[in-house]
C-alpha cells in the first residue's frame, strides 16, 4: 500500500535513526534529511509536507523516495542525492567535483558586504567550487565585478552553471591553480573557502566528508599549504585598501595571523562563527 507523507517521514526517520547517517549529535538530523528528501521525490518544498500530511504518494515518488533513502542510508550526503544546496538566499546546484557549500561559509559574505569597498569593487573568490560565495555577492551586489576561480574543470562547468540558473552570467568563472590564470590586476576583495584540513584527520572519516573530493578539502600535513600560497601571492593582487578575507579551522586563527603577519599585511582581525569559534580572518595589505 502506498504511504502518507506522515507515514512516509515517520518510516524515513526511523530508518536513519537505526543506521545512525544522520547523526550530528546536536539536531535531529534524521527528521531533517527525511523532510529534505521526501519533499525533494515530490519536487516540493519541505512545508508542503506540513500542509498535506495526508496526501498519498505516488508510485513514481515512492520509488524516488526509496532510492533517495537507500542512497542516505549508505552514507552519502543529502545534497549530493537531491543535488542541490540551498546557500544564502540562493538554490545551488552541488557535484561530487567540489565541496557541498557549508552554512558556516556565509559569514565570509556577511563580512565581505559589510566592508567599505568601492561600488564598482573588483573581487575574487578563490576556489570557487558551486560559485557560493561569488554568486551570493553578485546577488547582493549588481556593480561588483567578480571573478571566481577553482583548478577542477567541473567545478568551473558548475559554478557557471548556477551563474546562468540565476541570471548572473556577468560572474566570470575561470579555471586556475590559485593565480596561475589570473591576468595580472589588483582586486579590492579577495575571499576564499580553501581547502585546509591535515592531510591525515580523522574527521575525513566520518560523515559526508567521505564523500566529498581531497581536492576541496586537505592541504598538508597542518592544513595550512594552500593559505601559506595564497597569502603569499594574494598581496601582488591587492589593491592599495584591498583586503583577503579566508576561511578556515576554528584552531587555525593563530597560524595564520602569523601568516599574514610575515607577509605584511595589516588590521588583521578575526571573525567568529554562531558557536563563538574564529572561523575567518581577514587583513589588509599595506602598500
Ligand atoms: C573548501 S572548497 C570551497 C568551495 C566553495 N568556495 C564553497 O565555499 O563552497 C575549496 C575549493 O578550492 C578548490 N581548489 C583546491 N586547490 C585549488 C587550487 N590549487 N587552485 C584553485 N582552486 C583550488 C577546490 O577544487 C574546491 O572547489
Amino acid at each position: 500500500m502506498l504511504l502518507t507523507i506522515a507515514q512516509a517521514l515517520s518510516w524515513a526517520r526511523e530508518q536513519l535513526s537505526s543506521h545512525n547517517v544522520s547523526d550530528d549529535g546536536l539536531h535531529d538530523c534524521a527528521a531533517i534529511d527525511s523532510k529534505i528528501l521526501l519533499a525533494a521525490s515530490l519536487q516540493r518544498e519541505v512545508i508542503y509536507l506540513h500542509t498535506w500530511p495526508e496526501k498519498r504518494l505516488d508510485k513514481l515518488q515512492t520509488e524516488i523516495f526509496k532510492h533517495y533513502m537507500s542512497q542516505r542510508i549508505l552514507g552519502h550526503p543529502v545534497a549530493y542525492i537531491i543535488g542541490f544546496r540551498d546557500f544564502w538566499t540562493l538554490r545551488l546546484n552541488v557535484s561530487a567535483a567540489t565541496l557541498i557549500p557549508r552554512p558556516e561559509t556565509e559569514l565570509i559574505v556577511e563580512i565581505s558586504l559589510s566592508l567599505d569597498l568601492a561600488k564598482c569593487a573588483k573581487v575574487l573568490d578563490l576556489g570557487t567550487g558551486s560559485g557560493a560565495i561569488a554568486l551570493a555577492l553578485a546577488s547582493e551586489k549588481p556593480n561588483w565585478l567578480i571573478t571566481g576561480l577553482d583548478k577542477i574543470a567541473e567545478a568551473v562547468i558548475l559554478a557557471k552553471d548556477n551563474a546562468t540558473i540565476h541570471k548572473l552570467e556577468r560572474v566570470n568563472f575561470i579555471q586556475s591553480d590559485w593565480f596561475s590564470a589570473v591576468e595580472h590586476q589588483q582586486f579590492n576583495l579577495i575571499v576564499t573557502n580553501p581547502p585546509y584540513i591535515e592531510d591525515n584527520n580523522r574527521y575525513l572519516l566520518q560523515g559526508d566528508v567521505r564523500f566529498e573530493p581531497s581536492s576541496a578539502l586537505t592541504s598538508g600535513s597542518d592544513g595550512l599549504d594552500d593559505i601559506r600560497l595564497i597569502v603569499s601571492q594574494s598581496k601582488h593582487y591587492l589593491a592599495a585598501d584591498g583586503w583577503l578575507v579566508i576561511e578556515h579551522g576554528y584552531q587555525q586563527s593563530d597560524p595564520i595571523r602569523d601568516i599574514l603577519t610575515a607577509h605584511g599585511f595589516i588590521q588583521i582581525r578575526n571573525e567568529y562563527d554562531l558557536n563563538g569559534f574564529p572561523r575567518v580572518s581577514l587583513g589588509k595589505v599595506e602598500k
